[in-house]
């Protein structure tokens, strides 16, 4: 008797100590994780980020503040200044800079950035200029698309910063009037940054009901994280339009163990209606929960802060009948499924409803038509490019270059007879493919365009668009810089003024 208890107890210990083991090192895994993170932002050894703002009637200044003090919520320096008051020592000591400027007159830079604005324009001060090759930088240009000029001084700050050899962490953010969706995906940048991302939206999406219609793992056996394939179809008739391109952003809901976790750690007085607790940030510490403990209704409710949305982008047309997504599984670094992708991939069930709403990215539509298209992605970027490649069949347009990358062949080539029958109906004039596991050098997107930068160079000389999809820390860079290679940094910035490259990465 007394032996089986100690073998239980044992056994308990046992149990429990894997669990810390485990828990420790997915800890240790994620701190390198974001420590080589903040090492490429170079924000490592505590630099300050500099936030810039030019404004005119106040809007970039309160959006400069705003993205200021989320930054600094996740634990980082921040020094906040007026575009007038930044020169080169300042740009030289920051390491990454944040440019929140708006656009006013016809085109206009505001009053307070005149000057700057002036040395931009003159081809005779960048030379005069040193080069900023250690910077990094991100710009949210606010404007009014009823202007003839769109975001012209935030796209002008851009172009002096790249032309300065500085790097662009994303790409240009445009806001349109203040679209709320365009300031949550900056949003999403602060927190890729920050390697924060459960900060509260600004603005909370007005979701519109959907139904998780269908659920298929697209890697099964993979090295990698799972990622599913999924299906949804509207609730609410009419149903939103959307076009290649375009954003599904969902609200994510907490598994039903972390809501009775909740519930186990503060007994409520008064009956809240599990929806609303599934949808709120449920706190872990001891303290705020102790807090909240006197709380009970709408004041507890209301102590809540609601779950941040996450952004995937559409992998199909209204056409196919159904919205579709690709989302890989991420884990937080206590080990916990990450929110979005936990909910979509495994927490929400078959036949479960989907807050989801659709936000136009005019910045990733199609191009003109009738001119080829090269697009370029690795991992889920798929879903994005997919979702142009049957706009482009639906089209008529044959003219497709598509160059994808994972991890192995036989467990990663997501969607193969989709591909492989679009190659075989002459949809994909080319179709390469860089599994970067499948030799003992690992071979990327990147390393495929370098290979076929002659073909890349007649494509575009005939008029072909770039359009790159997918992560930002493990492609976005090196694609760039073969792109660069091969075409010359002053070529792609033309295409990118023209609209003929453009890139959705996260
Ligand atoms: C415009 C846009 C389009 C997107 N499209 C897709 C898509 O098609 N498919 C898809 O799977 N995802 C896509 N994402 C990413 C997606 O929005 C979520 O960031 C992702 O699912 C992780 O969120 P989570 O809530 O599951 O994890 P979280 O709970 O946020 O975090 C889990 C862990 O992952 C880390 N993490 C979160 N986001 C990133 C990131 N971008 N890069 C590196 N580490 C990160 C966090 O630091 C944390 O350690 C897109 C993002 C944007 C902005
Ligand atoms: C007089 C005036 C002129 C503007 N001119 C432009 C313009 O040429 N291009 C543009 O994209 N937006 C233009 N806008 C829109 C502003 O950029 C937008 O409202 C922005 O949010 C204002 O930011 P601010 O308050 O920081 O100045 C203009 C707005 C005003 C009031």
């Amino acid at each position: 008797m007394m032996a089986a208890m100690q073998t239980r107890y044992l056994l308990a210990a046992l149990v429990a100590l894997t669990y810390l083991v485990f828990c420790v090192l997915t800890a240790v895994r994620h701190r390198s994780a974001r420590q080589r993170q903040q090492a490429q932002w170079g924000t490592a050894q505590g630099d300050a980020v500099l936030v810039a703002f030019a404004s005119q009637t106040g809007t970039a200044e309160r959006l400069a503040l705003q993205t200021a003090s989320s930054l600094r919520q996740a634990g980082m320096a921040v020094r906040v200044l007026p575009l007038d008051q930044i020169d080169d020592v300042s740009l030289r000591a920051a390491r990454l800079a944040l440019f929140v400027v708006s656009t006013t007159g016809e085109g206009d830079a505001p009053d307070m950035a005149a000057q700057l604005a002036q040395q931009i324009s003159s081809a005779h001060a960048d030379n005069a200029s040193a080069a900023l090759p250690d910077l990094r930088f991100g710009v949210l240009a606010l404007g009014d698309r009823n202007y003839q000029q769109y975001c012209a001084f935030g796209h002008a700050v851009q172009a002096w910063l790249c032309r300065r050899h500085a790097q662009p962490l994303f790409d240009l953010i445009d806001v349109d009037n203040g679209d709320e969706g365009a300031l949550r995906h900056w949003q999403h940048q602060l927190g890729v940054i920050s390697g924060h991302s459960d900060a509260a939206d600004w603005s909370a999406p007005a979701y519109g009901r959907w139904r998780l219609a269908q659920r298929e793992r697209l890697n099964p056996g993979s090295q990698g994280a799972a990622v599913f394939h999924l299906r949804l179809t509207p609730l609410d008739l009419p149903a939103p339009g959307w076009q290649a391109g375009d954003i599904a952003e969902i609200g994510p809901r907490n598994s039903d163990d972390e809501v009775q976790r909740f519930l186990r750690a503060l007994p409520l007085q008064q009956d809240i209606p599990y929806a609303e607790l599934a949808a709120r940030q449920l706190p872990h510490d001891a303290a705020v929960l102790a807090s909240l403990r006197s709380l009970s209704g709408a004041a507890l409710i209301a102590a809540l802060k609601p779950l941040p949305h996450r952004a995937y982008s559409i992998a199909s047309l209204p056409a196919d009948g159904a919205l579709e997504l690709m989302v890989r599984l991420m884990h937080q670094p206590d080990g916990h499924l990450g929110l979005g992708s936990g909910w979509l991939g495994v927490h929400a069930q078959p036949g479960q409803e989907i807050a989801l709403r659709v936000r136009v990215n005019a910045a990733f539509h199609a191009p003109a038509a009738g001119q080829p298209l090269i697009l370029i992605g690795n991992g889920t970027g798929l879903a994005g490019l997919r979702a142009h490649l049957r706009e482009r069949v639906a089209a008529g347009e044959r003219r497709n270059w598509l160059v994808f990358g994972e991890r192995s062949r036989q467990h990663d080539f997501f969607l193969r007879d989709e591909m492989q029958s679009w190659q075989a109906d002459g949809w994909l004039q080319r179709l390469d493919l860089a599994f970067s596991r499948d030799q003992p050098q690992r071979y990327y997107v990147q390393d495929s365009l370098r290979e076929n930068a002659e073909t890349l160079r007649q494509w575009v000389s005939e008029g072909a668009s770039i359009y790159v999809c997918g992560s930002l820390l493990g492609m976005a860079a090196g694609v760039a810089q073969a792109l660069q290679d091969i075409l010359g940094q002053a070529e792609l910035q033309r295409l990118a003024g023209q609209g003929r490259y453009r890139r959705d990465v996260y």
